[in-house]
């Protein structure tokens, strides 16, 4: 008998829109991603009526060529699975409309995926990593640090309080006419200049529910208004200098809280995803810890469906399907969370 499981994942929660076909949670037979950077561009973010409507003209082909380069024939996949929740809700009501049509008329079972159980999955595409450890994610739309027992059973020990970091990226690179997505641009720009010229006070979160929570929005309002109290005598207020101060302070807050989440749990496995994930000076200060850091490359950092069609196999060995009518979230979910800070 052959206990092969293969299932095609549909990914559109924000503006890329990808399918992909992976066998047994790891292999992947085919990875589409058909970016609609090119048409948010002009508005310096993602407009999220224009990504609704490009997901619907593109979405048909995109599934068409996943399949194709998958060498399978529908007949022969598994599951179904798409992302539910959280997004853009116009956006994944393509996909999962899409997916369910599709599945109804294959008769295969349909599989509703997080997308943040999925990103902090797609590390396990590319290396065999045991649970629990710890995840970073990192994105436009999300920071969380998180305690993963298996792929679906997720503590959040802190997250963001208000901008995500990759929109407070975003945000300054928009100020400055930097264009988007801002965060490779800053990474770029920030490396010939000079990391100490601005010291950017970290956040206290003093009425926070967690203590490894953060916040992004004073950060991004200080380098954009109030860039002039926080430059260091004799240092020079230039372009090159504002953003490499304020990337150490946007990534200095990160590595502070994952070094306060080893500390609680004991745990130094450490998984990094979504965009941020990218940053090279991340990545860079990632690579100096005592830690074992699985990065992965960054076709697996950003949105894609591998890391969909991957998970998915897992709710499949379980029979954990999702019902036609079922619905689409744009909020996170309500995951577990280490107990409120006392006061
Ligand atoms: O995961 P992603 O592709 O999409 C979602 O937001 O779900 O992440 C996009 C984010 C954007 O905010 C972008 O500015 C940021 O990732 N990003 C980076 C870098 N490359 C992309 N931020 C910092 N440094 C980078 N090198
Ligand atoms: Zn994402």
């Amino acid at each position: 008998m052959n206990n092969d499981y293969t299932v095609l994942g549909i990914e559109t929660s924000c503006d890329e829109c990808a399918a992909a076909v992976v066998r047994n949670g790891k292999e992947i037979l085919s990875n589409v991603v058909a970016s609609q950077i090119d048409e948010h561009k002009l508005y310096d973010g993602v407009v999220p009526e224009i990504a609704a409507r490009l997901h619907s003209e593109w979405i048909q082909n995109v599934v068409d060529q996943a399949v194709l380069e998958s060498g399978m024939a529908l007949k022969d996949i598994s599951a179904i699975a798409v992302t539910h929740k959280p997004g853009m809700i116009g956006a994944l009501l393509v996909g999962l409309s899409f997916a369910k049509g599709l599945a109804w008329s294959l008769n295969k079972p349909l599989i509703a995926v997080d997308h943040i159980l999925a990103h902090l999955y797609a590390p396990q595409l590319q290396w065999e990593i045991p649970y629990p450890y710890l995840g970073l994610l990192v994105s436009g739309g999300h920071t969380m640090v998180s305690l993963m027992r298996s792929y679906n059973d997720i503590e959040v020990l802190g997250a963001t309080i208000d901008d995500a970091c990759g929109e407070a990226f975003d945000k300054v690179a928009k100020h400055y006419g930097l264009g988007y997505p801002g965060g490779a641009v800053i990474d770029k720009l920030a490396r010939t200049g000079d990391s100490l010229s601005f010291r950017f006070p970290q956040p206290v979160l003093k009425n926070s529910r967690r203590s490894l929570d953060m916040s992004f929005s004073g950060l991004k309002t200080a380098a954009i208004w109030q860039k002039g109290q926080f430059l260091k005598s004799g240092k020079e207020d230039n372009l090159e200098n504002l953003l490499a101060s304020y990337q150490k302070a946007i990534i200095d807050m990160l590595l502070d809280r994952l070094s306060r989440a080893v500390a609680m749990t004991g745990i130094d496995n450490i998984l990094i995803g979504g965009g941020v994930a990218a940053n090279s000076y991340l990545r860079q200060h990632l690579a100096q810890m005592d830690w074992n850091i699985f990065a992965p490359e960054l076709a697996f950092c950003t949105d894609n469906a591998a890391m969909i069609a991957g998970i998915a196999y897992h709710y499949h060995l379980s029979q954990n399907y999702a019902d036609f009518d079922c619905p689409a979230f744009s909020r996170v979910g309500d995951f577990r969370s280490v107990p409120q800070k006392a006061k």
